[in-house]
């Protein structure tokens, strides 16, 4: 199967529209992913206008550049985190531009035949880098952090009620022996999780453990916060911010920074004064936020969680 078969490009349609883009437009595009929204959206800009592709992973710029070779002059495909944009743009002696898009998380490919323990349906080695030059793996998180870091990350990035149990027992396990498979981790999950529980529960019960090991590991909503705040920066007047997230935590980012942008205060309710700095240099176009239909969601069940937000500099 190609990359196509594998991953559908979510909210596709809307993306395209709400972008609002014109020939010779440039986009800076940091999650390329297998390049199916880039393939849609060079035709919109074509034949004069750039898109800037980036992505940590390299097999995906591999695909792309694949996918894309008869748009090649249309294209810069760059190896790198999408936090970096000023550095990136800098790089490419480019000044400004007029979309910004983020597709989040990660691609069916990766899932499916990275073999990097993305899925908590197969049994891989414990991974979960985007970028496999970098340091942190989720093995060294699993094995090396303390039970309270433990503990703290899976709560905050997972949401997961039963984070001390869970937690308990990995550091219980891992004194035997190291944990190196994502089948280990997810055993010792389901037996974490009292039974009366895990049979009540929405999704399966590594769901949220994975996700926060995701998130610690390529340190994702550090990235998202640093990549809007720049982006914002770079984007021209009338430029748009177009966001998909599939958890509750990045969209809960998109949300805040976009009400920041738009000059309303983000600060905590029992904060005497605004400390944010919010300043009204946006509009918000998306007043209620962006779902796939239940068409696109029976087409393609992965996008059942897309989130779609957009922010247009005034
Ligand atoms: C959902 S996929 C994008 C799919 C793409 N829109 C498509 O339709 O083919 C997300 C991609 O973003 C990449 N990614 C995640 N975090 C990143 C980051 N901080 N910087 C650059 N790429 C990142 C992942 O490696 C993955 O390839």
């Amino acid at each position: 199967m190609n990359y196509e078969e594998i991953h559908k490009p979510v909210l596709l349609k809307e993306v395209l529209y709400y972008l609002n883009l014109k020939k010779g437009d440039i986009v800076f595009e940091g999650t390329l992913g297998g390049a199916g929204h880039t393939v849609e959206i060079i035709e919109a800009i074509a034949p004069t206008g750039k898109i800037i592709g980036v992505d940590l992973d390299s097999k995906a710029i591999s695909t792309a550049t694949i996918r894309l070779k008869k748009f090649l002059s249309n294209l810069f495909l760059i190896n790198d985190c999408f936090a970096n944009i000023s550095g990136i743009l800098r790089g490419l002696n480019i000044g400004s531009i007029n979309g910004f898009f983020l597709d989040l998380g990660l691609s069916s490919i990766q899932i499916e035949n990275s073999g990097r323990g993305f899925s908590y349906m197969r049994n891989e080695k414990l991974d979960m880098r985007f970028d496999p030059r970098s340091e942190l793996d989720a093995c060294d998180v699993v094995n090396n952090y303390t039970e309270k870091k433990l503990k703290e990350i899976i709560y905050k990035y997972g949401e997961e009620r039963w984070s001390s149990r869970i937690s308990k027992n990995i550091v219980s396990h891992r004194s035997l022996k190291k944990i190196t498979h994502t089948g280990e981790l997810v055993e010792i999950i389901k037996e974490s999780i009292p039974a009366q529980y895990r049979s009540i529960r929405k999704g399966h019960p590594a769901k949220r453990v994975f996700q926060a090991l995701r998130i610690e590991v390529n340190r994702e909503l550090d990235n998202l916060d640093k990549a809007l705040e720049d982006g914002f920066e770079l984007l021209k007047s009338c430029g748009r911010m177009v966001i998909i997230s599939y958890h509750s935590l990045e969209d809960r980012i998109v949300k805040r920074k976009f009400r920041k942008f738009s000059g309303r205060c983000i600060c905590p309710s029992d904060f005497p004064v605004c400390k944010c700095g919010a300043e009204k240099k946006a509009k918000i176009i998306t007043k209620k936020v962006v779902k796939p239909s239940l068409d696109e969601i029976r087409e393609n069940p992965r996008s059942r969680s897309a989130r779609l937000r957009v922010l247009e500099k005034l």
